[in-house]
This record gives structure tokens, sequence and C-alpha cells, in this order.
């Protein structure tokens, strides 16, 4: 369990045992007291497992957390300075974004049904109803755009009409990943839909960029002036 952490990382403050009587409600109300969950353990013991592990998301989690957030932020930054790289450069660039872009979409699937099975560690009592609200809103919502801007991209590029002049193999090696039916469809068909696509991928980059700077800001606002282990949860 808790591998690695100082003796201030395991000090009990009022918050950590407010967190930890949460996290036993919480398991009592999913699994009644002595019920089971599908690992065997009991509410009890799911608390005090939380406990030890001061509420944490799984090793795989936070990797995944981690991975993703670094490859949508450079993803973002790639897609905004791509047309203005000098030109031999800019063909290489928009396809390490297709690329990287179609990767996170492979690794919000496997994040999300890591999650099913291994549900988050519920949020500490001292979180306000609204605050409550705003986190599950604002994570799910980023959710959903983890895996709306890589499918309005990947449409919005199966739907190219210059795609048969420029193939595209995924990180180089894997040919041929655009949507054969959407290729296949008349030219007139695809160019709406490239543009509609686009339109809907630039959209919801900026819906990105204001749930982002909510997300960051409130995790540091329960960090820096709560006094809460808020990152701890997202860290080893
Ligand atoms: C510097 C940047 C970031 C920081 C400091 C950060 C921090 C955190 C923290 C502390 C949590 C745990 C919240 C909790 O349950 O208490 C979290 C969860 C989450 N973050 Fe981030 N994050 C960052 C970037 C991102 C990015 C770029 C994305 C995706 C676009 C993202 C998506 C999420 C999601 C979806 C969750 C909920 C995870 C779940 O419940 O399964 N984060 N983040
Ligand atoms: C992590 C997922 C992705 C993010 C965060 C993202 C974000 C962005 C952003 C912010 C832009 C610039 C939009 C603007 O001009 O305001 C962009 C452009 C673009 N994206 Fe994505 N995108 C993602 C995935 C994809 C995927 C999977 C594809 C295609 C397979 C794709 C294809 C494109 C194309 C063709 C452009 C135009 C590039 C140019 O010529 O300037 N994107 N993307």
């Amino acid at each position: 369990m808790d591998q690695g952490s100082t003796a201030a990382d395991r000090r009990e403050t009022p918050q950590r045992v407010a967190a930890h009587l949460g996290a036993l409600k919480a398991a009592v109300s999913r699994y009644g007291f002595a019920g089971r969950d599908h690992f065997g353990e009991n509410a009890v013991s799911i608390a005090v497992r939380q406990h030890q592990d001061h509420a944490r998301y799984t090793r795989v989690a936070m990797a995944l957390h981690w991975i993703v957030a670094v490859m949508i932020i450079g993803n973002v930054v790639l897609g905004l300075v791509a047309d203005d790289l000098p030109d031999g450069w800019i063909r290489s660039a928009v396809d390490t974004h297709k690329s990287i872009g179609l990767t996170v979409l492979g690794l919000a699937v496997l994040r999300l049904l890591w999650r099913f099975a291994n549900p988050p560690p519920p949020l500490p009592d001292s979180y306000s109803p609204a605050e409550r609200l705003g986190a599950h809103a604002a994570h799910w919502a980023l959710y959903a755009l983890i895996f709306a801007l890589p499918i309005t991209g990947w449409i919005h590029d199966s739907a190219w009409k210059g795609a048969p002049t420029h193939p595209f193999a995924l990180w180089g090696v894997i040919p041929n990943v655009r949507i054969g039916a959407i290729e296949a469809l008349d030219a007139a068909t695809k160019e709406r839909i490239h543009a509609v696509f686009f339109d809907l991928h630039v959209w919801f980059g900026y819906a990105l960029y204001g749930l982002l700077a909510l997300h960051i800001v409130g995790a540091l606002k329960h960090q820096f002036w709560d006094g809460e282990p808020e990152l701890q949860r997202m860290l080893p």
C-alpha cells in the first residue's frame, strides 16, 4: 500500500479523518455493512484500505490520467501551431497530431474500462455539495471531450478530399486507419462532413480550454487554499 510515503504524508489531520469517515460511509452505502464487493472486501476492510491509501486513485488510473493529460495538452499545441511551421514540417506535424489523437482515444477506452472495475476514491467530506457537483460534472465533461476531440478529428480527416493522395499511417506504421465508410461517400457529402466536423473539433477545443482551466484551478484551490492533500490523490 503506502510505499514510500513519509511520516508527514501519514500524519492524521481533521480533513483526513473526515475523508476516511466519508470513505467508510460511501462503502457502507455501496455494499452494505457486511456485504462484499467483487474483490471479496466488505465495507470495513474497504474503508481501512482507503484509510491506508489516503484515498488515492489506483496507480493505473494515475498513469493513464497523466499520460492522457500530457498527450492532450501536447496535441492542442501541435494543432494550433501546425500551420505556422515551415512548409516541410507541416505534414509530419499534422500526422503526428492525428497519431497522438487516435492513441488518446485508445487510452481513453482503457481508462473508462479500468474506472468501471476500480471506482475512484470518494471525494473528501470537506467538499461542499456545490464543489462535489462541480467536480463530478467537470470530470464527466472532460471524459466526454477526451472522446469527442479525437472522434471529430478522425471523421473530419476521413472525409478529406486530399485523403487518397495523402495516405496516413498511425505512427507511420499501421496503414489505412481512416474510416472506410466515410471515405466511400460521394464528394459533396464528404465536403460537408469535412467542414462540419472541423467546426465541432475547434469548438470542442474551446470547451476543453475552459474546463481544463477550471479543473486545474479547482485542484490547486483544494491543495493550497483549503490545505487538502488533493494532488496526492492523483500522485503515487
Ligand atoms: C496540470 C494539469 C492537471 C492537474 C493538476 C490535474 C489534477 C487532477 C487531480 C488532482 C484529479 C483528482 C480529482 C479528485 O478526484 O480529487 C484529477 C482527475 C481528473 N482529471 Fe486531471 N489534472 C490535470 C490535467 C488533466 C487533463 C489535461 C485532463 C483531460 C483532458 C484531465 C482529466 C481528468 C479527469 C477526467 C479526472 C477524473 C478522473 C476520474 O475520476 O476517473 N486532467 N485531475
Ligand atoms: C487528443 C485529441 C485531439 C485534440 C486535443 C485535438 C485538438 C486540436 C486543436 C486544438 C486543433 C486546432 C484547432 C484550431 O485551429 O483552433 C486541431 C486541429 C486539427 N486536428 Fe485535432 N485534436 C485531437 C485529435 C485529432 C485527431 C484524432 C485527428 C485526425 C485523425 C485530428 C485532426 C486534426 C486536423 C486535420 C487539424 C487541422 C490541422 C491544421 O492543418 O492546422 N485531431 N486539433
